[in-house]
């Protein structure tokens, strides 16, 4: 009777890491789309014009929405959170074939709201509570968007899902440095900043992304973490270098705002987009997607690649914006693009060569990493300051993965 329990548990097990790995196959492609409608609005013809006024929605709500939801799921370790995901990647689908899928990003953003508020009340803190509340204002976003708002006008919202969630996740790790009482509060005036700008003018925003950079650049673990070696430097890397861009962010939001066009929008847009919250995809994909579909991806030197791609592109793209000539702008773009595809090969080969290595050995294949249900952080897992290597490592709340030195 006890194997025939355990082969059912392995077999419901193996299922949901293939649906994961669905649903995250499904965003992969609202990544690629959003890409590539994002490069036809600057002139490279890739993808319908038709589809162009999708750019924002498809990473937003269909990529990172989705990515977000799962990852959340899997933490809380209940079957309805799954629905968000399912709403979110379903929705994309819909307002790709041309389609009303506004609606469903709204109930999945719903459903993750509802998924949060269950792991605040698991875990209650800040943390926990900046992170629904980033969910929140992700719900508002696309409530307004869904109603008729175009894209543009709820970019704020959508950004400062992003920027709550990752600070949350951020703060949540700067508990092992044991920050003074008082940087609990400041942490706290920069989110009532946040919000305050939101439905008060973008400059407050801006103020409050400011205010996050500094928090960030003062007490968050990486300082530390990034004198460690192998994976562990990467991803502090990776966050030490988004702050740069959230700062910059903030800084060309509170003194120029956000105009409705031009390229001051486009250089503070993607300054948070594509410079802080890509980077953080970057340094915690080795970790996430391990977590979420079962797979290892062991840490590789070849990973500084893209990210330096990412960030030389960038600058470009947003030295272009401000002072330079306009006409580099779409070569630029094409750099960022380049990036992320580089980011996305280099997770996809790292993690077939591990397999191919473990297939290679007499026990066969490596054992998927167990999936842990419940643990608080989105993006989370623990930087220890000086890992021994390999190390078994707590990822985003849901998983654990092992790091190759
Ligand atoms: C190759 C990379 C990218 C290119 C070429 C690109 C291009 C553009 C362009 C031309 C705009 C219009 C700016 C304006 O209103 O003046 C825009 C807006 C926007 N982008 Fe990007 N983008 C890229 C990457 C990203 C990424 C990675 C994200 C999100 C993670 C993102 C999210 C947005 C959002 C939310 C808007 C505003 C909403 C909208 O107008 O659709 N972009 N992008």
């Amino acid at each position: 009777m006890i194997p025939v329990i355990a082969s059912l548990a392995a077999l419901r097990q193996a299922a949901g890491v293939r649906l994961r790995l669905l649903v995250m196959l499904s965003a992969g492609l609202w990544l690629l789309l959003g890409l590539a409608t994002g490069l036809t609005r600057l002139g490279w013809g890739l993808a319908p014009a038709e589809l162009s006024a999708l750019h924002g929605p498809l990473l937003v709500a269909g990529f990172l929405g989705t990515l977000i939801s799962l990852e959340r799921a899997v933490a809380l370790g209940q079957g309805w959170a799954y629905l968000a995901p399912f709403l979110t990647t379903v929705g994309a689908a819909l307002l790709v074939s041309g389609r009303p899928g506004s609606w469903l990003i709204v109930a999945g953003s719903l459903v993750l709201l509802a998924a949060n508020l269950a792991l605040h009340r698991r875990q209650p803190s800040i943390s926990s509570s900046t992170m629904a509340l980033g969910t929140l204002v992700f719900l508002l976003g696309n409530l307004l968007w869904a109603s008729g708002r175009p894209p543009g006008q709820v970019v704020l919202w959508w950004a400062s899902f992003l920027v709550l969630t990752i600070a949350a996740e951020r703060l949540e790790l700067s508990r092992l440095r044991v920050p003074p009482a008082w940087s609990r509060v400041a942490f706290l005036v920069c989110v009532i900043l946040l919000l305050l700008g939101l439905w008060l003018q973008s400059a407050l925003a801006g103020l409050a992304f400011l205010g996050l950079t500094a928090w960030l650049g003062r007490f968050d673990l990486a300082w530390r973490t990034v004198r460690a070696r192998g994976l562990t430097r990467y991803i502090a890397v990776c966050l030490l270098t988004g702050y740069f861009w959230l700062g910059l962010a903030g800084l060309l939001l509170s003194t120029g705002g956000l105009p409705v066009a031009g390229p001051w929008r486009d250089a503070a847009l993607h300054a948070v987009f594509l410079g802080f919250v890509m980077a953080m995809i970057f340094g915690h994909g080795p970790l996430i997607f391990p977590a979420l579909a079962g797979l290892r991806i062991p840490y590789r030197p070849v990973f500084y690649a893209p990210l330096t791609l990412l960030h030389l592109s960038l600058a470009v793209r947003v030295w272009a914006d401000l002072a330079g000539p306009l006409e580099l702008r779409p070569m630029a773009a094409l750099g960022n693009a380049a990036a992320i595809l580089a980011f996305q090969a280099c997770m996809v080969l790292s993690a077939l060569l591990a397999s191919r290595a473990a297939t290679g050995r007499p026990e066969g294949r490596a054992p998927l990493p167990p999936t842990q249900p419940a643990a608080q952080t989105a993006f989370a897992r623990l930087d220890r300051p000086d890992p021994p290597a390999p190390e078994a490592r707590q990822t985003p709340g849901c998983a654990r993965a092992t790091e190759d030195p």
